[in-house]
């Protein structure tokens, strides 16, 4: 078996920390999503694994490299344009030969990893297999109807009318059948090669194509509420453990990590949360389901439900942040003269939301 990632895709809903990097590589829980996805790849035991790259290509090969440090070996397939989830197969062909592969959209985070979906499908014959989950807005995602004995009838993308509340998963499953299938398709509405599509061509082609329904959690973290959410859900499951130094005076909770270098003075800190490398917390309060990342410095100051990017700084503020995503080297401060007021830099497409009554 062979892993396929995604990468490509400009990640516009997550203007402007997207600007100048990949979506892929917001942390979640202090560690970036894409690392997740090879790191549930690996874990199924699947070490030759290709990665799709559009604009963001140098920042993704800067950071994962050649996969040393996961012990698998990374091969770069360039997108030129994001054609849709079926042209990165296409593309990808070279690198995938006749190998059966898993594919996994590199911005998707689920519960439980992959390993016994990966185990079923190499030991079967079958052609292909998608995994399902029941979503509450079907409408936004490619949606599957099953057969009273859960085979598959059909598969629509983003319909006006879901069949079911079945949604597909970002990760698929095929042979080398699929080929056959991206060929065969013609671009959607919204002008992509819709893998929806290409899979449908199997099921209609006769070739067998299983359904996994997965009962766990499942994120795509194309938005910021979605990066929050997941945030939460893995600081909840992840292993704690303490590095840093924490002094007499602060309070840090169960379920709290503190990685190397990072100092709590006169601080609380409330699980599940996480404090990146080198972080100084001061006389502050970080509250449940936060992750700040490294070299980050937060004085006076109490956030909470949020993540903050590297190297960025918080002082004095003296209404709780909540329900925030901080980019890099962000500066939030107490404006220190006259006249009072807000006073903001902020790149193209930034989101602020002030306190109603905040002087
Ligand atoms: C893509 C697929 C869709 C799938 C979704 C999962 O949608 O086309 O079928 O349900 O990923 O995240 P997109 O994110 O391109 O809108």
């Amino acid at each position: 078996m062979k892993g396929l990632i995604l990468a490509g895709g400009k990640g516009t809903r997550l203007y402007p920390l997207t600007f100048t990097s990949a979506k892929q590589l917001i942390p979640v829980a202090n560690k970036p999503v894409l690392f997740r996805v090879i790191e549930a790849i690996r874990e199924a035991g699947v070490g030759e694994i290709g990665i799709v790259v559009g604009d963001t290509a140098e920042e993704i090969r800067q950071a994962v490299g050649l996969g040393n440090r996961w012990g698998v070996d990374i091969t770069y397939i360039h997108q030129d344009a994001p054609l849709g989830l079926a042209h990165a197969v296409k593309i990808s062909r070279d690198f995938l030969g006749d190998d059966r592969f898993v594919m996994f959209l590199g911005d998707n985070v689920i519960q439980g990893g992959i390993s016994p979906l990966i185990a079923q499908f190499a030991q079967s014959d079958w052609n292909s297999q998608i995994v399902l989950t029941r979503v509450q807005h079907p409408e936004r995602y490619g949606v599957a109807e099953l057969s009273d004995d859960g085979r598959i009838v059909q598969l629509v993308e983003k319909p006006k009318n879901p069949p079911s509340d079945l949604a597909l998963v970002g990760i698929y499953m095929f042979d080398h059948h699929v080929f056959e299938a991206v060929e065969n398709i013609q671009p959607s509405w919204r002008g992509e090669l819709e893998i929806t599509d290409a899979i449908q061509w199997l099921v209609t082609a006769g070739y067998r194509v299983y359904p996994y329904v997965h009962q766990g959690w499942w994120i795509d973290t194309g938005k910021m509420e979605d990066l929050l959410e997941a945030n939460g859900l893995v600081l909840e499951e992840m292993q704690h453990v303490v590095d840093g130094y924490v002094d007499r005076d602060s309070q840090v909770g169960h379920h709290v990590t503190i990685e190397r270098g990072a100092e709590i003075i006169n601080s609380v800190v409330r699980g599940p949360a996480a404090i990146g490398r080198n972080t100084r917390l001061v006389n502050s309060y970080v509250g449940p389901y936060t992750s700040i990342y490294h070299e980050v410095t937060i004085t006076n100051s109490e956030i909470e439900r949020s993540i903050v990017l590297e190297n960025s700084r918080i002082s004095d503020i003296p209404a709780r942040i909540q329900d925030s995503l901080i980019g890099r080297w962000v500066v939030i401060e107490r404006s220190p003269m006259k006249p009072k007021a807000h006073k903001l830099m902020l790149g193209d497409y930034s989101q602020v939301g002030i306190l109603n009554g905040a002087a």
